[in-house]
């Protein structure tokens, strides 16, 4: 069994009246990619936010990396890198200044060129952060979280508003990061996504936990409990129609 690298115990946060999160246990482990799903508004977002020592809970118990959240978020913060939304960065920089910047923030020695590389923006290290694409932006986000080498990587929503290859493009990053031994934390709203990409994941709704597991294990329980389609599915999809037509490259517009 791999190392626990996160743990959450009976985890409870609410905002006013809201009951945002009502006794939420999980484990990850490391090197996982480990999915939170669960519809609008389930609590996904308030759990990544304390596991990133970013929101205090009301009640319960966080570790992540051996460290508890409440007592020391510094040598948290130090080992977890958490994807910035894109209003987050100075539009006007070039991505290689960006990078120069963050690796100041983060006062390590970094090499602009080959984190651009890793993450297929090679060529854009001169581009202004403002004229990249969607998908160029969300894996110029992931770039800046490799800069000091984390242990997790957390990344609520990283594909929402790509394009079918740009996903699959990013599905393949996240999966090389993660063949390096790094833990992923993420959110998605995508059950493809999820199933393709998650090695476990933990379904909330209306903050508390309605079922964790491997993708397949939850698809093999729901088909033993009788489930059955009720649509006929074709062996292909208009995403694979979409996909076959345009391409599966990293695109450069
Ligand atoms: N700052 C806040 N103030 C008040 N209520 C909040 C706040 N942040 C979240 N909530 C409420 O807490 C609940 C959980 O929200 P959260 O953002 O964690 O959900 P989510 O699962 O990330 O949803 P989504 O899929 O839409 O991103 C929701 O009812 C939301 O309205
Ligand atoms: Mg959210």
């Amino acid at each position: 069994m791999p190392d626990k690298i996160i743990e959450v115990r009976d985890l409870k946060k609410n905002y006013g009246p809201v009951a945002a999160l009502q006794g939420i246990d999980f484990t990850v482990y490391a090197g996982e990619i480990f999915g939170l799903l669960g519809p609008n508004g389930a609590g996904k977002t308030t759990t990544l936010e304390i596991m990133e020592t970013l929101l205090r809970a009301d009640s319960g118990s966080v570790s992540v990396c051996g460290f508890d959240v409440e007592k020391h978020p510094s040598e948290i913060k130090r080992r977890i890198a958490v994807q910035l939304q894109s209003s987050g960065y100075y539009p006007n920089l070039t991505l290689r200044e960006l990078l120069e910047l963050f690796s100041g923030l983060y006062n390590v020695k970094s090499n602009p060129q080959s984190l651009l590389e890793i993450v297929g923006l090679e060529e854009k290290g001169n581009a202004r952060y403002k004229h990249l694409s969607g998908g160029q932006k969300q894996r110029f986000s992931i770039c800046t979280t490799l800069i000091h080498n984390p242990e997790v990587i957390f990344l609520d929503e990283p594909t929402t508003g790509l394009d079918p290859q740009a996903r699959r493009n990013l599905w393949k990053l996240i999966q090389s990061i993660r063949s390096k031994g790094t833990t992923i934390v993420l959110t998605t709203h995508y059950m493809e996504e999820a199933e393709q990409l998650c090695d476990r994941v933990l379904i909330i709704d209306s903050g508390k936990v309605i079922a964790s597991g491997a993708p397949s294990d939850l698809i093999d329980n729901l088909v033993s409990e009788g489930f059955k389609r009720e649509v006929s599915v074709k062996s292909a999809s208009l995403e694979d129609v979409f996909i076959s037509l345009t391409g599966r490259q990293w695109r450069n517009t």
